[in-house]
């Protein structure tokens, strides 16, 4: 009776969940201290839902998401994409994953600093088989839509925190992805340039059926979520649908 155990029973009915996280655990290991970042997390999240994750520094927060991402391994359990058991793929598989189904927005942006924000914006999509000219059209209309079209010559060391997020945010949507994962996409961002950020990510969601998951540390942007998930010493200690939208 082994397969009875290797899905648990959750809420949300699991097998239909379009992203599974089954029992993870991953720790880091310090030498002598051993830090548990994630500690038994279990989560079905299904096609299209827009989930915010929050809770404290050191939660846990950016590990999931890196291993929800295929950025990162688990130690054991297992984490299930559109039906594919990550751990069973092979490197090229996981490759091909990470380009055409998650866009990611890094905590600390990851732009490469030699590149201009458009040659940034354009990186994921020269991995893909669009042509040039796709991705230059596609590349002006996201650097529109992050309000950049000015700064398309600047290179990361050139803008500001806030300019680089944009960018960020404008590479991880090029590829059209069925999955975008957005750590603090807002952190760097005044208010009403982080409510602008997050509408858009919410609205490119909602209408291309996407799957969302951004981490915040503001109650307000978590909020515009349809779910939310709260994060305490590696464990997710709430799991709610959003009443007020
Ligand atoms: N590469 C690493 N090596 C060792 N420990 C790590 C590593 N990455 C994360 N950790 C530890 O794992 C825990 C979880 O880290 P994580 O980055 O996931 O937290 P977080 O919730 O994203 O925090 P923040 O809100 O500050 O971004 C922390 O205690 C952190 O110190
Ligand atoms: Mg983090």
């Amino acid at each position: 009776m082994k397969a009875s155990n290797s899905v648990p029973i959750q809420p949300n009915n699991v097998t239909k969940g379009f992203i599974i996280v089954d029992n993870v655990h991953k720790h880091y290991d310090m030498g002598e201290v051993k830090v548990l970042a994630l500690n038994s997390i279990n989560l079905s999240i299904n096609r299209g839902e827009i989930v915010s994750i929050v809770g404290s520094s050191g939660s846990g927060k950016t590990t999931l998401l890196n291993i929800i991402g295929a950025l990162d391994y688990a130690d054991s359990g297992k984490i299930i994409i559109d039906g594919h058991d990550l751990s069973s793929l092979t490197d090229k598989q996981l490759s091909y994953m990470r380009r055409e189904t998650i866009g990611y927005v890094f905590q600390n942006f990851n732009l490469l600093e030699e590149l201009t924000a458009a040659k940034n914006i354009e990186m994921p999509m020269i991995l893909t088989k669009k042509s040039k000219s796709e991705r230059k059209k596609k590349v002006e209309e996201l650097l529109k839509i992050v309000n950049l079209d000015d700064r398309a010559n600047h290179k990361p060391n050139q803008l500001s925190g806030g300019e680089q997020q944009r960018v960020a945010i404008a590479r991880a949507l090029g590829n059209d992805t069925k999955i975008i994962l957005a750590d603090e996409p807002t952190g760097n961002l005044d208010s009403a340039t982080g409510n602008r950020i997050v509408d858009l990510l919410l609205r490119v969601s909602k209408e291309g059926n996407k799957t969302l998951i951004f981490v915040t540390h503001e109650n307000h942007i978590a909020t515009k979520a349809d779910r939310q998930i709260v994060m305490n010493d590696g464990l997710i200690i709430e799991d709610k649908i959003t009443k007020s939208k």
